[in-house]
């Protein structure tokens, strides 16, 4: 193989690595995202009278939440040492320094939610349940995800 094959198999290779280092970036961001539809984009617009008060709606967006907070551990298991291009958040090398630890901030959440489902049935019970879900994402957040702008 001449010098130029190998140069450009190597260049190649890094591309590819690259690419999936993004790939895993952007799956872990999605899975963010997922949440913060459940929470945000309908739960908390409800609280805020931004969107009808809708029981069917609450109650999915309680499941989906309780699913997407299920895959945080193994989602965030390889390090993809980059941030998603162009957003606004990323995470902390901590993740991986510190596994168990973010792992462990994963269980309080997720008892947040079970403690709230079926029981949800009004704006008021609404709003209580959104303030004790947001927090224990909160505690997470404080110290593992990065505000990159
Ligand atoms: C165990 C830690 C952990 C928990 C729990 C957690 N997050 Fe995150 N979150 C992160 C990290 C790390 C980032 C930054 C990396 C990323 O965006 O993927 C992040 C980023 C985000 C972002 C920003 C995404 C973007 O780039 O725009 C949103 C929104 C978000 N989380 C919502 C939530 C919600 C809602 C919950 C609770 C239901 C939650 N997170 C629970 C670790 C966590």
């Amino acid at each position: 193989m001449n010098r130029t094959m190998i140069v450009a198999g190597t260049l190649l290779l890094g591309a590819g690595a690259v690419m999936a280092q993004q790939e895993i970036a952007v799956q872990q961001d999605n899975l963010m995202r997922s949440q913060a539809k459940s929470l945000y984009t309908v739960i908390q617009k409800m609280t805020k009278g931004e969107i009808p008060y809708n029981q069917k709606a609450v109650e999915e967006a309680l499941t989906n939440l309780e699913a997407d907070v299920a895959k945080i551990a193994k989602t965030f298991e390889v390090n993809p040492k980059q941030d998603v291009v162009d957003a606004n958040y990323g995470a902390s090398q901590k993740v991986w320094q510190n596994k168990a630890d973010f792992d462990s901030k994963i269980p309080p959440v997720q008892k947040a939610i079970a403690d709230v489902k079926g029981k949800v049935k009004n704006l008021a019970s609404l709003k209580a349940a959104y303030a004790s879900i947001n927090d224990r994402c909160k505690d997470c957040h404080e110290t593992y995800r990065v505000k990159l702008k």
